[in-house]
């Protein structure tokens, strides 16, 4: 059997797969089975932030699995790659949050952070919003505003409750003195890369400040300058008493975190919480290098020189192509095309495929592009060229 029979034969069938088989990657392209190059506008779900197959990453790696992987006891003993990457996050991290517990994924860090609020506010309930996403094992699916995440597994977690996002009057009417968190995307990802109005985020920071409630701030996609700033909500006057983070964090190695302000911390005790391998010494290791590259490289400049060439060219799309395209809005190197029909964004997905480029669709209608942070404007150019083709011909095809 090949690799595709394999799949299909043994593989759990929760994806509807694309026709192709990724051998390896460089950058921001890859290479299929049959040794096609195509380039890669999705960093495999926003993830690989500094390309494949990266040497930054590939060294740390192999430097820091000559030495040791997994410590004795995980985390009951310390480890020196753990210690670097606390150290260097606490460099980063917005405002008070300064303590940090190491997931292996985004999901299991909203996971810990409402739990964790529940017990310290002494509180039962959590305020989410409509199309939301933030993760799916069962309690980070119940904070989920987005019914197919949702309705087949019930019963769900108890005590969530959804406001529409960017709504601050539903979220007021929504508080009560059993609200122990809100949860909130600074800018919703999978919900089909929605912006928030503006002072949203202080208004809500302060309406949880006002009703004893805690604020989770969800970065699992936003983080790590992927919409410019290292945070998305960096330089904003907001009070987060958790920030939970994954994809980029590691720029592929399956590793998460959560933050919280040392008054968080404080209210914290010994066996809350745990893992097996919670910042073992090869994802700390990794961790450390890619977000020390983010730094050092300035890509947070280099995220907003590139973001900015490429709005350019798609509010100039949205002109010549309304036809078809309904809107184009992001941030940085979060990016969504909205399509009036869900079949027009599905075409372009199998186009783009045959035409050697990885982008991908949420909300049916959104075609959304994260390529890796380190892009090239050459390289951005070069998808953004094979893309354009691809929707020209779709308003040629409708219009004939
Ligand atoms: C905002 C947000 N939170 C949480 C998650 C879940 O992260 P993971 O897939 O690492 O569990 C995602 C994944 O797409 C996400 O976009």
């Amino acid at each position: 059997m090949n690799t595709i029979e394999i799949e299909e034969k043994y593989a759990i069938p929760f994806f509807k797969k694309l026709p192709v088989v990724i051998e390896r990657g460089a950058g921001v392209y890859v290479w299929d089975d049959q040794d096609r190059r195509y380039m890669d506008f999705t960093a495999g779900w926003g993830v690989t932030c500094l390309g494949h197959a990266s040497p930054v990453i590939t060294n740390a790696l192999c430097e820091q699995a000559g030495k040791i992987i997994q410590n004795p006891s995980s985390g009951l003993t310390y480890s020196p790659a753990r210690a670097r990457l606390l150290d260097l996050l606490a460099t980063i991290l917005p405002g008070r949050l300064q303590r940090v517990f190491f997931s292996n994924s985004g999901a299991e860090a909203n996971d810990a952070a409402i739990k964790l609020a529940r017990k310290v506010s002494g509180r039962t309930d959590i305020i989410s919003t409509h199309k939301s996403f933030h993760g799916r094992t069962i309690s980070a699916a119940s904070a989920t505003g987005q019914a197919k995440h949702r309705e087949k597994f019930n019963p769900l977690m108890p005590n969530y409750r959804f406001v529409p996002y960017g709504d601050l009057e539903a979220l007021a009417t929504a508080m009560d003195g059993d609200v122990a968190a809100v949860i909130l995307e600074p800018i919703q990802g999978e919900g089909g890369v929605n912006l928030s109005p503006e002072d949203y985020l202080q208004n809500v920071s302060a309406l949880c400040e006002k009703n004893g409630s805690y604020l989770i701030i969800d970065e699992v996609q936003t983080g790590f300058c992927r919409t410019g700033p290292m945070f998305a909500i960096d330089g904003l006057d907001i009070k987060v008493d958790f920030m939970t983070m994954a994809k980029g964090i590691g720029g592929g190695f399956p590793i998460g975190a959560f933050a919280v302000s040392e008054e968080i911390a404080g209210k914290i005790e010994i066996g809350d919480h745990g893992g097996t391998y919670c910042g073992n010494p090869l994802g700390a290791a990794v961790s450390h290098a890619v977000i020390q590259y983010l730094i050092d490289n300035r890509i947070s400049d280099h995220v907003a020189a590139i973001s900015g060439s490429v709005f350019e060219e798609l509010h100039r799309w949205l002109q010549t192509y309304g036809s078809v395209i309904a809107d184009v809005r992001g941030r940085g190197l979060l990016i969504a095309i909205e399509f009036h029909q869900a079949s027009d964004a599905s075409a372009v997905l199998s186009r783009s495929l045959e035409q050697g480029l990885f982008v991908n669709i949420t909300q049916e209608k959104v075609i959304r592009l994260f390529p890796a942070l380190n892009i090239t404007r050459e390289e951005a150019a070069e998808g953004l060229q094979i893309l354009e083709k691809v929707i020209a011909g779709l308003v040629r095809s409708s219009t004939s």
